[in-house]
């Protein structure tokens, strides 16, 4: 049975799951969170591609035709080993600096996402092209995959980890924020209510949606076959990979 595939360091890319269904409704979905090697946000590009081939592999096998690696980290790292690797077409995230540069009103743009994404040379060639026009603040969201990991998307403890991170690039004058993490969209009401009216957060998700759709096209893909729906898969607990599934 066709399907897209779709794999995250957790449950963060259900974010783009989210996204994806809104224009795709009638498609099947497999869903792999590798949370039992949860976060890939510090770990080596070479531990983030073993993991993309033995997720990638699983995918396949179970009949996905095309792979959405839904996480910033691993698509930096890993994505255009899997391209050479696989014959499926792979779509990737990535860090919405552009439609920010374009945005912003007082000229700094703020960026969450985690250490492996803001090293990665794919982000830093993406920066350097509007590094001249706009001011780019940066910081990792410190402890925001954790709190998704557990499901802690509001409270006291929950607001002072996220504040920590947000409120620098607040305080650097960033009108327009960019999710550069899959994960971090499941707080983005706590980051709202931090934030002042005014700031815009963006979220890369709606855009990587539309880009499957013109990749399943490009590639002739017709997934449609009367079985719509997801399944959930994960390589440790998959708690939360279902209680987020049912929020979004
Ligand atoms: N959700 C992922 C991302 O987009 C990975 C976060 C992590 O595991 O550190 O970067």
């Amino acid at each position: 049975m066709a399907a897209v595939g779709l794999f995250d360091s957790g449950s963060g890319g259900l974010s783009v799951l989210r996204e994806i269904r809104k224009i795709l409704p009638d498609e099947r979905f497999i869903y792999y969170s590798d949370n039992a090697h949860c976060p890939y946000g510090e770990k080596s590009a070479s531990y983030i591609i073993e993991r993309g081939r033995a997720i990638t592999g699983l995918l396949l096998s179970k009949g996905a035709e095309a792979v959405v690696v839904a996480c910033n980290t691993a698509t930096a790292a890993a994505i255009a080993t899997l391209r050479a690797e696989y014959a499926v077409p792979f779509v990737g995230m990535e860090p919405a600096v552009k439609p920010a540069a374009t945005g912003t009103r007082t000229g700094v743009v703020g960026v969450l996402a985690t250490a492996g994404t803001l090293k990665a040379p794919k982000y830093l060639n993406t920066k350097g092209q509007y590094a001249d026009a706009v001011r780019i603040v940066e910081r990792v969201g410190r402890g925001f995959v954790e709190l998704v990991e557990a499901m802690e998307l509001e409270g006291e403890h929950a607001e002072a980890v996220v504040r920590e991170s947000l409120q620098p690039l607040l305080d650097a004058g960033a009108d327009t924020i960019v999710l550069g993490c899959t994960h971090y969209p499941f707080l983005l009401p706590l980051m709202q209510r931090i934030a002042p009216p005014g700031v815009h957060f963006i979220d890369p998700a709606p855009a990587v949606a539309r880009h499957l759709v013109d990749v399943l096209k490009e590639h002739g893909i017709s997934l449609v076959d009367g079985d719509p729906g997801v399944e959930l898969l994960s390589s440790g607990n998959d708690l939360t990979l279902n209680k987020l599934f049912e929020l979004i």
